[in-house]
């Protein structure tokens, strides 16, 4: 069961920089508040999110799909960008070898190669076409608008070159679309015939809250990871929050302490995982906190310009990079660490002639002493820091962590009083994107942009 470690928060521990317990005492009508809101928001079918972990046969029938096509393919491809991507590579990341592209069919237990370039960078893509053979390419196209440029866009190049190789009678055969029921660009492709499979995204799970729906599943499934396994994780989570009790419920607790934190001034929340497998859940956090949390506007329409910045960090990695800021910068950052008790692996360090003090131990020891280290230099120098303890590393584990993740983010858009739900400033860059690429219905747009561009050209320093 995943475990919440606040301890390091509390004044008691780093002085004046923490917050008391009379503190988070005080906060509790605003947490029983904001805990009200999420369930009241869920019964009226607006947080499709929380759903997700109870649709087993949703996951039964994605395992049914993968097991039927796999044999078919070598690589799956994923495109989509933001929270049609990040999620996907979180899981590959937790829960394959850190090295599954390499392995042989054999040592990948018959399951898929997986590719996600969630970029526009030409030489990605073309990288990836170069290393590929399309031929044996089961391709996922994830849009939750459909309308994306960044993932049309590497659609039809893809679709372009997967034309050449397979032909025009075959290529829809290496297809599938991950989109709304409804609407959006990709799913009228869908409907005129581009894919031989479609899956849909809920219209009431947003973005960057979709890694339990096909947009995480489907993936997750030709790569081997048992996704109902996933779910059930997720489920006891969910369960568990159900209680408005912020001491009995961690994804509260988890809000409550950042919020009070930030308005501390600790507007920076570093997400350090102390294990390579975790790295991908600090990047999928980044995007659901940052994303979710960063707003102009409050609920009742006021200018607040809020939002905690999310800051990825990698244990022990950046003990040699970033931590020194970390323990000595600006008292501006809360970490929350991610801990492993169990690692997968165990490796022993050679025990040899010269007698170095390190023969003997393992790596598990080692990594495991330098993230108690760093916790206690930070708690030394009164920098807040919470532990996030995963037993292991397995797919229930990762399905508690992203649940945990997504209703912490759902309270705490509450404590700000914001709407966790939107995303006004990331729509206004595709609309400008639209408008540069001149499609149409964005004229007028073009035109306000041309006289902005124009009036920065007269002003421009550069050297
Ligand atoms: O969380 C969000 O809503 C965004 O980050 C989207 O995931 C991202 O912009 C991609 O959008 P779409 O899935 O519509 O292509």
């Amino acid at each position: 069961m995943l475990r919440l470690d606040y301890s390091n928060c509390l004044s008691e521990i780093v002085g004046e920089q923490g917050i008391s317990r009379q503190e988070i005492e005080s906060l509790k009508e605003e947490l029983v508040k904001a805990h009200k809101n999420v369930y009241e928001k869920k019964s009226k079918g607006l947080l499709g999110f929380m759903e997700l972990p109870y649709k087993i046969d949703d996951a039964k029938k994605i395992e049914s799909f993968a097991k039927k096509y796999k044999n078919k393919f070598e690589n799956f491809v994923v495109i989509g960008i933001g929270g049609s991507a990040l999620g996907n590579i979180a899981l590959q990341t937790a829960l394959r070898h850190p090295y599954w592209n390499l392995l042989d069919r054999k040592n990948r237990g018959g399951w898929l190669r997986l590719f996600v370039p969630d970029n526009v960078d030409p030489e990605l893509i073309s990288g990836l076409l170069d290393t590929i053979n399309l031929k044996k390419t089961l391709i996922n196209v994830i849009s939750k608008s459909g309308t994306t440029a960044e993932c049309l866009a590497n659609f039809f190049v893809i679709r372009e070159k997967l034309i050449k190789k397979v032909g025009k009678k075959n290529y829809s055969k290496h297809l599938i679309f991950t989109t709304d029921a409804q609407k959006g660009y990709l799913r009228e492709l869908f409907n005129k015939g581009e894919a031989f499979a479609s899956f849909e995204i809920p219209a009431n799970v947003g973005g960057r809250f979709s890694v339990l729906s096909p947009v995480g599943l489907v993936s997750a499934a030709f790569t081997g990871i048992d996704i109902e396994k996933l779910l059930s994780g997720a489920k006891e989570m969910a369960e568990r929050c159900k209680t408005e009790d912020v001491y009995k419920n961690p994804a509260l607790m988890y809000a409550g302490v950042q919020y009070l934190l930030y308005k501390k001034g600790k507007i920076m929340n570093v997400v350090m995982p102390y294990s390579n497998a975790l790295y991908g859940f600090a990047d999928w956090f980044r995007q659901l906190w940052a994303e979710s949390l960063g707003k102009k506007q409050n609920n009742a329409g006021q200018i607040v310009n809020v939002g905690p910045t999310p800051i990825k960090a990698l244990g022990a990695t950046d003990q040699h990079s970033q931590v020194q800021l970390y323990i000595e910068g600006p008292y501006d950052k809360v970490i929350t660490f991610l801990s492993v008790e169990k690692y997968r692996k165990n490796v022993k360090i050679p025990k040899t002639s010269d007698n170095h003090y390190l023969g003997g131990h393992t790596l598990n020891e080692l990594i495991k002493s330098e993230e108690q280290a760093t916790r206690l230099a930070l708690a030394r120098q009164n920098r807040p820091n919470c532990t996030i303890i995963l037993p292991e590393i397995s797919e229930s584990a990762a399905g508690e962590l992203i649940y945990f993740f997504e209703l912490a983010t759902a309270y705490a858009g509450e404590l700000f009083n914001i709407n966790a739900f939107d995303q006004p400033g990331v729509e206004l860059g595709k609309q400008l994107t639209y408008a540069l690429l001149g499609r149409p219905g964005y004229e007028e747009k073009r035109k306000e942009l041309e006289k902005q561009l124009n009036k920065n050209s007269k002003q421009m320093h550069i050297i």
